[in-house]
């Protein structure tokens, strides 16, 4: 019998597939015009990749509460502060239909607790993605009309999700 993959396993792997996910999301997106958006700030690490491999869209930052690594905190003007069940909906009047990436890492440890959320904010996220736009989430969205793509290869199903209009 294969042996459980340990806690340590199961970062690696989300990390791993965190990481190419949002790799090829970059890439395919590059050229389309809308900004990006990063649902969840945290520690920066992933709003720090992605301002280091996007130089042609702003890359807006939702977060409810701004504690990031100061390497990895974004500029003012592109923190839209508060709770996104709030934001997200005030948001569609400001930008309409035209995020060209949207990243979410809005999850804690508790997986039921995540899983719920991400079916409430799914439905607030949905009408801000662009035609062609991409979705990249740690938890699995309960979407209306994008696609799930299948994952690149190096990132672990499961551990990530891609969505597309
Ligand atoms: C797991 S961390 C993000 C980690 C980040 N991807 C990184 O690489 O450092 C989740 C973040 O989402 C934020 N968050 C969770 N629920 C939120 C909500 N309802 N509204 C706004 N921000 C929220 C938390 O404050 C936290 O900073």
């Amino acid at each position: 019998m294969p042996e459980a993959q340990s806690r340590l396993d199961l970062f690696i792997d989300r990390m791993v597939s965190q990481r190419t996910c949002l790799d090829y999301a970059i890439a395919q997106t590059t050229g389309q015009p809308g900004p990006v958006f990063e649902l969840g700030l945290g520690n920066g690490r992933t709003y720090h990749h992605m301002v280091q491999h996007i130089q042609d869209r702003p890359v807006y930052v939702f977060e409810r509460a701004v504690a990031s690594h100061p390497d990895s905190t974004p500029p003012n003007d592109l923190v839209i502060l508060g709770d996104v069940r709030e934001t997200l909906p005030a948001s569609v009047a400001r930008f309409g239909a035209s995020a060209s990436l949207i990243h979410a890492d809005l999850g804690g440890h508790n997986r039921q607790k995540n899983d719920a959320f991400a079916r409430l904010v799914s439905p607030l996220i949905e009408p801000l993605l662009a035609q062609g736009g991409l979705m990249v989430s740690s938890d699995r969205m309960y979407f209306e009309q994008l696609t799930e793509l299948p994952l690149p290869e190096s990132a672990v199903e499961g551990r990530c999700f891609i969505y597309q209009r």
